[in-house]
């Protein structure tokens, strides 16, 4: 019985350090999703359209996964959105498998010839990692936005 109760206890300390380990890289790791919202049925500009295609300013940019929100932001006057994850909170398998980023504001907001109804959907990719500092940054991007529903 005590010999056991050793054996645990120096397995815990054995473990301890990679543990921590774990933990530091992973408070150092920040996911990052980021692109650009065209006003236009897929998002993207409009090649050789006779009016060059505007940015879609201030649309709801959400990361969804499963019909849950984790996290949104609003596009700038450019169509700029990024959206940092905690990776204790996401996983980046998860978001890579399951999760899709939706511009949940009509497109007609931003052009009334476009549609009222449904919303721009796309998955997610891995484009790489960056360094800043001690910061290990994840950055993802989206696929190719569909309108859908
Ligand atoms: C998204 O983030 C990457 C990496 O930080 C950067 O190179 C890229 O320019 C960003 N894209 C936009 C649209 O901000
Ligand atoms: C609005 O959308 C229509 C249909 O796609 C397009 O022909 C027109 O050029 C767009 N207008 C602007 C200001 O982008």
């Amino acid at each position: 019985m005590a010999m056991k109760f050793i054996i645990i206890l120096f397995v815990v300390v054995l473990a301890a350090p990679q543990l921590a380990d774990a933990q530091l890289s992973g408070l150092l790791g920040l996911i990052n999703i980021n692109g650009t919202i065209f006003c236009s049925l897929n998002g993207n500009i409009v090649p050789n359209a006779a009016t060059p295609t505007i940015p879609f300013a201030n649309a709801l940019v959400q990361v969804s996964c499963g019909g849950n929100v984790l996290s949104s932001a609003i596009t700038n006057s450019a169509g700029i959105f990024s959206i940092i994850l905690d990776p204790l909170q996401s996983l980046l398998g998860g978001l890579l498998s399951s999760c899709n980023v939706v511009v949940a504001t009509p497109l007609a907001t931003c052009n009334a010839s476009l549609p009222a109804v449904g919303v721009l959907q796309s998955p997610l990719q891995l484009v790489g990692t960056t360094l800043r500092g001690l910061l290990r940054i994840v950055n993802l991007v989206p696929v190719l936005f569909q309108l859908v529903g």
